[in-house]
Order: structure tokens, then C-alpha cells, then sequence
């Protein structure tokens, strides 16, 4: 049932797809190789060979988010696959097991009051578009808890750039203990 899921994408680091990759940057933890291109697939599909990894990942419900931020997030939101949003970053997270070892209510405290994560990424809507995937509940064998992938014109790299800068300095990210950040260009060619 789980390989047929539309809610499950894989992230194939190899030789085909339309995004070229530009850089893969170690922020914090080891680096992943770096591949030619990246391919983003609904479900799970065998990976074209030869690639350098594959990462999956589930989109899931909301855990944090509060009425009043989900209908401001609405209003503000823009979709992936605008025709200008040609840049893309996907960064994988990997969070401590502090982070784990908390209570529900602990986290949303640091994530929103203490880190403003949602008050910081609501100032770059909709310049940025965004998709959150969980690899937890996938099973041990996924090396990163989270997927993250946004999509921007080439204008918005600097906004993106200030966003990144912003949450890397917040309470929250103390708790992140590996994360790679891969920038990527779509180039059909
Ligand atoms: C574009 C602006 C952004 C907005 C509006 C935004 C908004 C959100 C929201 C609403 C959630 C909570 C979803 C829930 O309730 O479960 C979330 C979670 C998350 N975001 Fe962002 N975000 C933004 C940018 C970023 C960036 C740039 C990163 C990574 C560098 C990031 C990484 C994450 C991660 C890892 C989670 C999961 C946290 C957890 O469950 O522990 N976000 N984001």
C-alpha cells in the first residue's frame, strides 16, 4: 500500500532529472555526494542507475500549526511548479534525539514561541513555495527525519538565503544534528 501512496516521494541524486545540481553544502553533519542531477518521483520507484542516493519521504498532517496560523499559511501560500520558480533547494534535516525525547507540547514551545518558525517563514510567503516530507514513520532504514523542499525564482535566492540564516540561529536549530543543503537549477536540457 505504502509504494502506491501519492503522498510518498523519492529524491534520486544521479545522472537524470530535470533539476541540475548546483551545490550540496554540508550545514551541519556530513556531506552527501554530489550528483549531476536530481530526480523528484511521486511513489516509490526502482531508482534509475546509476544515481548516487535516493531519499524518501512522506507529506503527513499538521503537528505544530494552530487554526489562525494554518488560514494566515493559506492565505498567503503559493503552490510548487510556478513556471518562474526555477531555483529549488531540497534539505534534508536529521533532528536530535533530545528533540524526540520531548513532549508534544515542549516542542511546539521551542519551534514556535521560542524559534518563531512559522512567524519567520510567513515574512518569505509567497516567494517561496515549500513541501515538508517525513521519513520517521517510514522506518529505520531513512538516514534524515525530514525532506524539505522549496522552490523560488532566481530573484528570491538572496530572500532565501536571509530565511535559511534566520532559522539556523533559533532555539530550534540547536536540536538539528545533520542537514545538507542542496541547491538546484531546472534545466530540462
Ligand atoms: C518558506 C517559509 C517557511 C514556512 C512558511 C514554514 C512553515 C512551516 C510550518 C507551518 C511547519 C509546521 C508543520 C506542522 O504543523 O507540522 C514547518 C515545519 C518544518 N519546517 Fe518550515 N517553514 C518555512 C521554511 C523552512 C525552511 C527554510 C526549513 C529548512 C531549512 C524548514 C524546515 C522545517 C522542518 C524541518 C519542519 C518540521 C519540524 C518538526 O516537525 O520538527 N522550514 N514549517
Amino acid at each position: 500500500m505504502a509504494a502506491t501512496s501519492t503522498r510518498l516521494y523519492c529524491f534520486t541524486g544521479g545522472s537524470v532529472g530535470p533539476w541540475r545540481v548546483d551545490a550540496v553544502l554540508p550545514v551541519i553533519g556530513m556531506a552527501l555526494v554530489k550528483p549531476q542531477r536530481l530526480a523528484v518521483s511521486p511513489a516509490s520507484t526502482t531508482p534509475p542507475a546509476p544515481h548516487s542516493w535516493q531519499l524518501s519521504g512522506i507529506t503527513s498532517n499538521d503537528r505544530y500549526v494552530e487554526r489562525t496560523e494554518k488560514l494566515a499559511l493559506l492565505n498567503k501560500q503559493e503552490g510548487l511548479g510556478r513556471p518562474a520558480s526555477t531555483h529549488a533547494a531540497l534539505i534534508p534535516i536529521r533532528k536530535s534525539a533530545a528533540w524526540w525525547a520531548l513532549t508534544q507540547d515542549e516542542r511546539r514551545d521551542i519551534f514556535e514561541r521560542q524559534s518563531a518558525h512559522i512567524g519567520i517563514g510567513m515574512k518569505y510567503l509567497p516567494k517561496i513555495a515549500r513541501r515538508l516530507h517525513h521519513c520517521r514513520d517510514l522506518g529505520h532504514d531513512q538516514p534524515f527525519d525530514f525532506l524539505t523542499w522549496f522552490e523560488y525564482a532566481p530573484e528570491d535566492s538572496k530572500a532565501f538565503d536571509d530565511l535559511l540564516a534566520a532559522l539556523r540561529t533559533s532555539p530550534e536549530w540547536a536540536y538539528v544534528d545533520w542537514e545538507v543543503d542542496i541547491r538546484l537549477t531546472f534545466d530540462f536540457g
